[in-house]
């Protein structure tokens, strides 16, 4: 199955995971870029903001195509108990592209609920498998199980 795994991450921790999914499932990798400054107390400060508003944001020139794919993963922080902006514009532009999806959170505690449902509302359509981790879990490499079991379930899908 051709699978592309697209993701944002504003300080590495859904990057992290989302590159060593890739290699397991011997998929292709898009990191999507937000122009908007998200550094500092400031682009903090907005970048919450803008995530509770539903906002979306100027994301960096894409390079794959997601129609060539059989299925796309989606990555995301969550920020404010919902997806960031930037994959908030990816699914904008591309949901008619994705044929199947998978979602992936990494969160510091809660909130990934909402950010799998705003994914699912934005996209239409229900991801064949989700996956949500702490921080934490990620700081300390604390994963390998539940990453497994989602490769699992996307290469079954
Ligand atoms: C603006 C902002 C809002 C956040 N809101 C939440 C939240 O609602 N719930 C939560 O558990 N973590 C929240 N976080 C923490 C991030 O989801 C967490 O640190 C995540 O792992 C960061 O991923 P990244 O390193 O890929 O950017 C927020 C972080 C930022 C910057």
């Amino acid at each position: 199955m051709k699978t592309l795994v697209v993701f944002y991450s504003r300080t590495g921790f859904t990057k992290k995971v989302c590159l060593e999914l890739a290699v397991k499932l011997q998929a292709e990798v898009e990191e999507i870029i937000d122009t908007k400054s998200r550094k500092g107390p400031i682009g903090w400060l907005n970048a919450g903001r803008d995530a509770s508003r539903k906002l979306s944001t100027l994301i960096a020139q894409t390079q794959k195509d997601p129609a060539q794919y059989d299925l796309v993963v989606l990555g995301t922080p969550v920020w404010a108990w919902t997806l960031t902006p930037a994959i908030r514009a990816y699914l904008e532009q591309n949901r008619a592209k994705i044929k199947k999806a998978a979602f992936f959170c990494t969160m510091g505690g809660s909130g990934d609920a909402g950010t799998f449902q705003g994914m699912e509302e934005l996209l239409r359509q229900k991801p064949a498998a989700v996956l949500a981790l702490k921080t934490k879990q990620v700081a300390g490499s604390q994963y390998a199980a539940e990453l497994d079991k989602f490769a699992e379930q996307i290469a079954k899908s």
